[in-house]
């Protein structure tokens, strides 16, 4: 009732109000990202495949790709990289951690987890730690943040005066067969301690939104494939139908819309359908005012051609150029001042598929720190299949190693990517072709240098017979 008057009232302070006396303090403490030392240029990727100049850098909105050469390492150890990196960064004391989920889709076995690669990570001791992976397409990251949160708030409630943590490791090597679909590939994982209070970065689920279907937009089907069978426009199609079915959810639940958020983060499998689906949002909002939403600055809409667009059926909405068009140069300032900003490692990176979203957040909280202080976030999360929910986090700055200071400190992105090694098209395509190769291979041992790879990474040594695998540590 209370929250229907509030609805009914449309006033954006008491909106705020409502939602932040509801809010609990659990949520993200500490943050981690790694990323393959190597990357290809998206500029030279479009000369090599012969496409016209721009469609991988406009078009699709790329700038660079990560990819990772498996002979030494692959998704177990990019994960225990980053986990074991973020313990030290942070100075966590593993036996603290009471709960470990992964989020991944490119596991390296159909039944072992990579959640029990990571076990190896923290003292042995300490087995009373559960979690395990969460496979669906790039969905999994987010998952395991659920399932994460929901462990926090059911211990807060057993006992709420002690502090408990748990630790969401995601992230996945991107690599598509389809020439189209090859430049938006990438490589990446992200690791987050998650506290049951007082965190800066405070994940709130009380508003969420979800949105599952079976349909087949990109699938795995053949285990004998690294590739995925992907449907490309297909999946863009039922990305933007699942945003636009989360945000409506989404502003009944909250009361809210994109006025009300400082920030605002999508999967991106390439930074081109973010750019739509910021717009899909202010075209929703629109849908809703009846007209240009009060938040837009300036627009040259003629009334009469935006009633004709507005008046279109949702079914036909979405191959709609001009309804795109319109949409897109309505919200460009939008995008800049709420976007732009959480796509520092996307651009650069590629598709990192369950960790998409949160090198999102860790670009911002990179690139703005303390800054974040009281500000909201708003996320969105896709996976294909599908798979999808939107949710808000708040900003509350915090003192010592679990600060939005700190982690600004220990990220330090735009040092670590000059720190890379460019390759050339020929030495990523040969590269691809030899992961394709030994993919499933037994019985063999590493012999790639490990050189070009930082300290605290882990690397593949060997596999032997039973495909056992062995690793070190740098
Ligand atoms: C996304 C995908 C379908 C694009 O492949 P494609 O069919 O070869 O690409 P398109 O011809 O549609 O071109 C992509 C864009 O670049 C634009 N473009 C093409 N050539 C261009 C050029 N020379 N300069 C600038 N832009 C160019 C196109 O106009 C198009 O823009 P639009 O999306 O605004 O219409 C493909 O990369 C893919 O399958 N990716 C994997 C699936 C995926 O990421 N799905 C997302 C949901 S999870």
């Amino acid at each position: 009732m209370f929250q229907q008057a509030i609805r009914r009232s449309g006033c954006a302070i008491s909106r705020r109000w409502y939602s932040s006396s509801n809010k609990s303090s659990a949520g993200i403490a500490a943050l981690e990202v790694y990323f393959p030392q190597k990357y290809v240029e998206q500029k030279e990727l479009e000369a090599f495949d012969k496409v016209g100049d721009g469609k991988y850098t406009k078009g699709l909105g790329q700038t660079r790709m990560a990819f990772v050469d498996t002979d030494r390492e692959d998704t177990a150890s990019m994960c225990m990289t980053v986990f074991h990196n973020l313990l030290e960064k942070y100075q966590i004391d593993p036996k603290e951690i009471s709960r470990l989920e992964v989020g991944t889709e490119t596991p390296i076995d159909k039944s072992k987890s990579i959640k029990s690669y990571l076990m190896s990570v923290v003292p042995s001791a300490h087995t009373d730690l559960e979690g395990i992976d969460n496979i669906h397409a790039c969905y999994g990251g987010t998952a395991a943040i659920f399932n994460a949160m929901y462990y926090l708030e059911h211990q807060r409630q057993i006992n709420p005066n002690e502090t408990k943590y748990a630790v969401v490791v995601c992230g996945d090597i991107s690599n598509y067969k389809e020439a189209a679909a090859r430049p938006s590939g990438g490589a990446g994982v992200v690791a987050m301690l998650l506290s049951s209070k007082d965190a800066a970065l405070r994940v709130n689920l009380a508003t969420k939104a979800s949105h599952f279907e079976h349909v087949y937009d990109f699938f795995k089907p053949d285990p004998a494939s690294p590739f995925p069978v992907v449907d490309g426009h297909y999946s863009n199609l039922c990305y933007l139908r699942s945003l636009d079915k989360c945000y409506q959810r989404f502003k009944k639940q909250s009361g809210k819309n994109l006025q009300d958020y400082d920030y605002s983060m999508f999967h991106s499998p390439y930074n081109k359908l973010v750019q739509k689906s910021l717009a899909r949002l202010v075209y929703n909002d629109a849908l809703d005012a009846k007209g240009v939403p009060s938040y837009i600055n300036s627009s040259n809409v003629d009334a009469s051609k935006l009633e004709q667009l507005l008046s279109v059926s949702q079914e036909n909405s979405y191959s709609d150029k001009e309804i795109e068009k319109t949409f897109g140069a309505l919200s460009t300032d939008v995008y800049n001042s709420k976007v732009e900003q959480t796509h520092l490692l996307s651009k650069e990176l590629g598709n990192c598929y369950t960790a998409s979203l949160y090198i999102g957040l860790a670009s911002l909280v990179n690139n703005q720190g303390s800054n974040l202080n009281d500000k909201d976030l708003l996320m969105f999360s896709y996976g294909s299949g599908l798979a999808a929910s939107m949710y808000e986090i708040n900003a509350k700055e915090n003192e010592g190693r679990f600060s939005l200071q700190n982690m600004q400190k220990v990220l330090n992105l735009q040092n670590r990517l000059q720190q890379r090694t460019k390759a050339s098209v020929d030495e990523y395509a040969s590269t691809v072709d030899s992961n394709v190769k030994r993919y499933l291979e037994n019985n063999r041992q590493s012999t790639t240098g490990v050189d070009h790879l930082q300290k605290g990474t882990y690397y593949l040594k060997d596999i032997d017979q039973m495909w056992r695998r062995k690793y070190e540590r740098k």
